[in-house]
């Protein structure tokens, strides 16, 4: 798909990275519908396994139609153009324990990582992440690291009790609803000029 559908913005480009947890189906209505109605243009891209997820209940394609730009769950070749425009920020939403980890040792094994991951890297790029985990992952003796590792790097976190109680695997309620609004408020903090 080409992109530049979407034509009258104003406030700039948000990526949003998605990864396989629980929630991911909720991205198009929950962010980046309201995100777009807010005036960003809002450009897309999927680890491989949430994209796996997305092609196979249609949301993958519902998410190139509202953005009207491709959604990436791989790498380009050095001789296909790029599909998104450069972003002004991004939103990491869900972010898996998986994702969470490889993001904040730097590894860029796959399009999504690689694009957060120089994002952490590059001045003026603002960067929320909200790790969808449960206790047992918070409970991984690696987990505090991490998180301290993205907080040096200026990542906002959408994360705490507040926003997002643990609970252990397979005990919250199905169904839960991810903390959408509070994702959209921070964004709205770390660009707000
Ligand atoms: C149905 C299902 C739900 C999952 N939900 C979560 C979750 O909420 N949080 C999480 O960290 N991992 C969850 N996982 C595990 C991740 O999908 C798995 O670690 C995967 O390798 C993550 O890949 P990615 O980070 O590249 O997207 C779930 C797996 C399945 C099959």
């Amino acid at each position: 798909m080409q992109g530049g559908a979407v034509s009258t913005q104003t406030r700039g480009v948000l990526g949003v990275v998605g990864s396989a947890a629980g929630g991911l189906e909720s991205l198009r209505t929950g962010l980046v519908e309201p995100a777009l109605a807010l005036g960003w243009q809002v450009a897309v891209t999927l680890t491989p396994t949430a994209g796996r997820w997305l092609r196979e209940n249609g949301e993958f394609q519902r998410l190139e139609t509202v953005t009207g730009l491709s959604v990436r769950d791989e790498p380009r070749l050095p001789t296909e153009a790029r599909p998104h425009p450069p972003a002004d920020c991004y939103i990491l939403a869900p972010a898996s324990a998986n994702t969470v980890a490889k993001l904040a040792l730097g590894i860029s094994d796959n399009q999504a990582l690689t694009q957060i991951g120089e994002a952490l890297g590059t001045l003026g790029v603002p960067v929320v992440v909200f790790p969808r985990v449960n206790a047992a992952h918070a409970r991984h003796p690696a987990w505090n690291g991490h998180l301290s590792a993205l907080r040096e790097a200026k990542v906002r976190l959408v994360y705490g009790a507040d926003v997002w109680p643990l609970y252990e695997p397979r005990e919250a309620a199905p169904g839960r609803d991810l903390p959408w609004a509070e994702v959209l408020a921070a964004i709205a903090d770390d660009t707000a000029s």
